[in-house]
């Protein structure tokens, strides 16, 4: 793999600033965030008037802990336009995420807020090794979601050739390619092994292709699948964060000389970890919630919006800004099987050491009398396909999750292609135990 090390010169002078004055700017646009959701929304108004705080109460950065925590429910709650703090004439383009249940979220960005998003995304791709000029294939889905445009306005801002692609047709994916040469690729880390395996179908040698880095996110994926990718396409694989309450991609992106967790945009979002059970707020290296107050945004900004993401804020390495360590999963994803919790993301390693399986898996969740159960569904590589094979390998994956992650399992080892594709976000858990 080549060093894509960017020079220090092209980075914004910010992310290699002092922590004092990364401080001192994150406390002033905190000011004036919560004052700017405070006088424009009126549930902030109401939840900071109950909890009998004021934006004048916030002296220093830790004064935030005093303010009150805002969830997904409340953009429910408020579908669609109702937390804008900007008059809906203002607002230059709405987002949204379907959910699982109930109204989508509604997410709405000022033309400023487009640009710092820009910015933001230009800044991520060029921690990843990405410079101007380069042919940028995207493969994010392009419209309600924040994929897709998010990464296209980043790249067309960093100087790029953008290939707005979007998801899907994956033969397709491979000419092109082949065709236009891209050396950055941006894609659900799980559509990857997609593109990667039409590759093998269609005779291409993945490591032979044009792409030097791919910058990988809106889904979980383990340090075990990026050496995977690595190595199959001979390139960088690095880990790009977001959610779209925040802004969407972007919020936080890993650097490519250290590959070491995404680094948070500090100077735009004020990240803390709290106990998702007690809501305190816990020191730097301690496992718990991440919790984002937006610094900037004029359309929706956000107070202690709580992400259910599971991780720990690190020191910064290549940058002066924090890090947090690779997501292991949302609070939302944790199965507990006779009392022990697991994550999807602990199968995917399991998954990927054992020899003769493919990358590819999901997790169905079912009843087994009274007792909740789980079943692994994984595939053969194409060269371990007969039935001796398959069944050590179901044996030596059943023995791997139960001595690490200590839950006993079904393991069922289909033929290739069995496992559901994804074509953005993968479905890794499917739950099949019904009501009650
Ligand atoms: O997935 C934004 C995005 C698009 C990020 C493209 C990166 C690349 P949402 O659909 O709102 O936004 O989903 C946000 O996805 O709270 C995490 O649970 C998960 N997620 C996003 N990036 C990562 C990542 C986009 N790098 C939710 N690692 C978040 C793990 C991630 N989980």
């Amino acid at each position: 793999m080549i060093d894509l090390t960017p020079d220090r010169k092209t980075l914004d002078p910010i992310e290699i600033a002092s922590r004092d004055e990364i401080g001192a700017l994150q406390l002033d646009r905190l000011k004036w965030s919560l004052k700017h959701a405070y006088d424009n929304v009126p549930m902030y108004r109401q939840r900071f008037d109950e909890a009998g705080v004021h934006p004048d109460d916030l002296q220093s950065l830790s004064d935030l802990s005093k303010f009150p925590f805002t969830y997904k429910s409340d953009l429910r709650d408020n579908y669609p336009f109702g937390l804008f703090a900007v008059p809906r004439e203002q607002i230059a383009r709405v987002h949204a995420s379907s959910g699982t249940t109930g109204k989508p979220t509604v997410v709405g960005y000022t033309a400023n807020d487009l640009s710092n998003w820009a910015d933001l995304v230009a800044r991520s791709m060029r921690a990843s090794g990405t410079r101007p000029g380069d042919v940028v294939h995207i493969a994010y889905g392009y419209g309600l979601f924040t994929g897709g445009l998010g990464a296209h306005y980043g790249a067309e801002r960093l100087g790029c050739t953008v290939v707005p692609i979007s998801g899907g047709m994956t033969e397709r994916q491979v000419t092109l390619i082949q065709d236009f040469q891209p050396t950055t690729i941006m894609v659900t880390p799980s559509y990857m092994l997609n593109i990667l395996e039409a590759c093998h179908k269609a005779g291409i040698d993945p490591r032979e292709t044009s792409l030097q880095v791919g910058i990988f996110g809106a889904e979980p994926w383990t340090d075990s699948m990026r050496s995977e990718v690595e190595a199959a396409f001979d390139m960088h694989a690095v880990d790009i964060y977001g959610l779209s309450e925040i802004m969407g991609p972007g919020v936080a992106n890993e650097c490519v000389e250290t590959k070491d967790g995404p680094v948070i945009w500090e100077d735009h979002f004020y990240p803390e970890i709290i106990d998702p059970v007690t809501g305190e707020v816990l020191p730097d290296g301690e496992m718990g919630e991440l919790v984002f107050t937006t610094l900037t945004k004029e359309g929706l900004p956000m107070v202690r919006y709580r992400t259910r993401d599971l991780t720990q804020l690190l020191p910064g390495t290549a940058r002066s800004m924090r890090r947090m360590a690779k997501i292991t999963g949302r609070s939302d994803d944790m199965m507990i099987l006779r009392g022990v919790n697991v994550f999807p993301s602990q199968i995917e390693e399991q998954v990927m050491a054992t020899g003769g399986l493919a990358a590819h898996y999901q997790i169905e969740l079912f009843k087994s009398g009274r007792m909740d159960a789980m079943r692994v569904m994984v595939e053969a590589e194409a060269s371990a396909a007969d039935e001796a094979s398959r069944n050590a390998a179901a044996r030596m994956l059943a023995k791997r999750i139960k001595d690490i992650v200590g839950v006993s399992t079904e393991i069922v080892v289909g033929d290739p292609g069995s496992v559901e594709r994804s074509q953005g976000k993968a479905r890794r858990v499917v739950d099949n135990r019904g009501e009650g």
